[in-house]
């Protein structure tokens, strides 16, 4: 059991597990693209962990980027989801993978489509760590999804209570 500010987390996902998702993950990626480079682009702050150990494993050639995006205020997902640091970079033409740490509503889903439409992409893949199908409640495609969890709230493994948990090396969840 661990404390973060007010509430505590008990112990759901190991590091084991996690790395056999994104490992399985990698290779769909690889196997889907051929010769292109695709350039991966991580969704802040959350997705640090998952696209270091997601591009580690990638024995291809490919590029990376972030975008960062904010809709969660403690434990409640809030409705509207604002893009703080944009993209800077020429996209046309590009294969483009969207890293997830995790999807949940689907809010920031909608707002990264929306965002991606004006690009001229050649393709746009999303793929998500974890993955909320209780929640979810949009029907934009999720191309790579490494491991369902039901509707609880987690932290670790770059995912944050409040700003604190991120550095977890395991993935917990809210203790009932
Ligand atoms: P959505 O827009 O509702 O799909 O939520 C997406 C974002 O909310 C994720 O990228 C996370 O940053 C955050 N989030 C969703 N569920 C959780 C959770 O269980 N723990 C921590 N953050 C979460
Ligand atoms: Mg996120």
């Amino acid at each position: 059991m661990i404390q973060l500010h007010d509430k505590q987390f008990v112990p759901f996902i190991s590091a084991k597990e996690i790395d056999f998702a994104i490992t399985k993950m990698v290779a769909q990626v690889e196997d889907d693209f051929g010769d292109d480079i695709p350039i991966f682009i991580g969704v802040l702050n959350g997705s640090f962990m998952v696209v270091a150990d997601f591009l580690k494993k990638y024995k291809k050639h490919c590029e990376v980027s972030f975008i960062k995006m904010a809709s969660y205020e403690g434990t409640e997902t809030t409705h509207d989801v604002k893009q703080l640091i944009g993209l800077n970079q020429d996209l046309t033409g590009r294969t483009v993978v969207i890293i997830e740490d995790i999807v949940d509503t689907g809010n920031t889903l909608v707002e990264l489509k929306e965002l991606f439409k004006k690009q001229n992409v050649k393709h746009l893949k999303i793929a998500t760590l974890f993955f909320k199908p209780e929640a979810y409640k949009k029907d934009i495609k999720i191309d790579y999804i490494g491991i369902r969890i039901p509707n609880k709230f987690i932290v670790g493994y770059g995912l944050d209570y409040d700003g604190l948990g991120r550095n977890l090396a395991e993935v917990y969840k809210l203790a009932e």
